[in-house]
């Protein structure tokens, strides 16, 4: 209905009906969307996390090319830089626990471990910045980090200063030793604020789920209206068992999935791809499935010792692209049989990907047979699609109408992933 029409005075009743529906549309996505305004994380964001590979190693005598220095992250960021991460998007480069000082400075703000960062933090943001990289820091909202280090709790405002005039972009805020819930929620929003007031640009990466958890039901859209990312589970460590326990957990919680979205994602924790834990298909697995669920991409592996495999696997474009489809829409389980579980999720131009997960581990390749109709809630191949299968290699299976059955074969632990492109959108029609 244009304007011109709305202002005859017959069409006046269904104009203000249509207006009305018109505002509590528009006040419903504003609602229903509102994410921190920090204008970042528009998609999932993309990086490296010392975390799950390096840990809490600060043993630099006898380890100096694992231990937590700022060596270890100038030579992941020379290769961020230099072997195509940057270049497909992997852009954050971001320290976990245990790069801090045991004690504050004589002014409260907290410090680098002088002998494992001798530059100080502010000299390795210089250097990461100049690689066309982003730095990324971790605190904690109580009174430790989880690995004993100063916490935040009381120091909000100053630890975030500190984190601006260091020109650190990313904080991963944990939540361990935080003495109520209370403190907890309370101890998260301040912080959002402080780093705020800074007038940095910083993303915000939260725990507050997780530790919410054990004593009640968290409040997502509140946490969103804070956090540009959260963790919800257990942390992820290089296991086949781990990456299946955080899928599960996944599957069965509908209510986090539309509460993702431009801005504000849930985080099931870094990629272990090119460790040690996880054999080539469930690497497939985790890679695929962490596009389906629009995850923040934080590998935690070693750049300097990687298979050309994985490495091909993480820097794959296809499979990037529906992990920061602009669309910004979560996938979910859509079904689960005989051990074969059916992952969606909807994309910009009416397109869907869709992940087919063999959880047998026995026996070889599993045949799976599926009605196209069943998939992308009816209308992903109606009238047709184009299907394309990204993993485990790409190969186009070409069109699809309607009525069409979609046979697979997947390898025990393994994926098939999938790109619908709706046949009125694609330039083949
Ligand atoms: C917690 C977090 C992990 C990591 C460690 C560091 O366990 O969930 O991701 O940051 O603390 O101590």
């Amino acid at each position: 209905m244009t304007a011109k029409r709305c202002l005859g005075r017959r069409s006046r009743p269904l104009c203000s009906v249509l207006a009305v529906r018109f505002l509590a549309l528009v006040l419903w996505g504003v609602l229903g969307a509102r994410a921190l305004d920090n204008g970042l994380a528009k998609t999932p964001i993309m990086g490296w996390l010392h975390w799950e590979r390096f840990m809490c190693n600060v043993d630099c005598q006898e380890e100096p090319e694992s231990c937590i220095s700022e060596k270890l992250f100038m030579q992941m960021a020379d290769l961020m830089d230099s072997d195509g991460w940057k270049h497909v998007g992997y852009e954050y480069l971001c320290i976990d626990d245990c790069w801090m000082a045991t004690q504050r400075d004589n002014d409260g703000r907290l410090q680098a471990d002088p002998k494992r960062f001798p530059g100080g933090i502010r000299r390795l943001a210089d250097y990461v910045h100049s690689k066309g990289l982003k730095l990324g820091i971790y605190a904690d909202v109580g009174n430790k980090t989880c690995a004993g280090f100063p916490g935040s709790f009381g120091y909000y405002d100053i630890d975030a200063q500190t984190f601006a005039d260091w020109g650190v972009d990313l904080l991963k805020f944990d939540g361990c030793y935080c003495d109520s819930v209370a403190h907890l929620a309370d101890g998260y929003k301040r912080m959002s604020l402080a780093l705020n007031r800074t007038g940095r640009s910083i993303v915000y990466s939260c725990e507050w789920p997780l530790y919410m958890w054990p004593f009640q039901k968290p409040n997502y859209t509140e946490i969103r209206e804070y956090c540009n990312y959260w963790r919800n589970f257990a942390d992820i460590y290089d296991s086949w068992q781990s990456v299946k326990n955080i899928l599960d957990w996944t599957s069965n919680q509908k209510g986090i999935i539309d509460v993702a979205g431009p801005g504000g994602w849930n985080d099931p924790d870094m990629l272990v791809i090119g460790n040690f834990g996880l054999s080539w298909d469930q690497q497939i697995t985790q890679m695929a499935l962490w596009a389906i669920m629009a995850a923040p991409l934080l590998m935690s592996n070693d750049l300097r010792n990687i298979s050309p495999q994985a490495k091909a696997l993480l820097q794959n474009k296809d499979v990037i692209a529906i992990n920061q489809d602009p669309l910004g829409k979560q996938g979910y389980r859509l079904r689960k049989e005989d051990n074969i579980e059916v992952w969606e999720r909807p994309l910009s131009n009416l397109a869907w990907a869709v992940a087919m997960v063999n959880l047998q581990e026995s026996g070889g390749p599993r045949s799976y047979s599926t009605l196209v109709t069943s998939l992308g809630k009816g209308v992903a191949c109606n009238p047709a699609c184009l299907i394309t299968q990204l993993l485990p290699v790409k190969s186009k299976l070409g069109f699809y109408t309607w009525t069409s059955v979609l046979k697979t074969r997947i390898n025990p632990t393994g994926t098939i992933l999938l790109l619908l492109e709706n046949a009125s959108h694609t330039h083949l029609n």
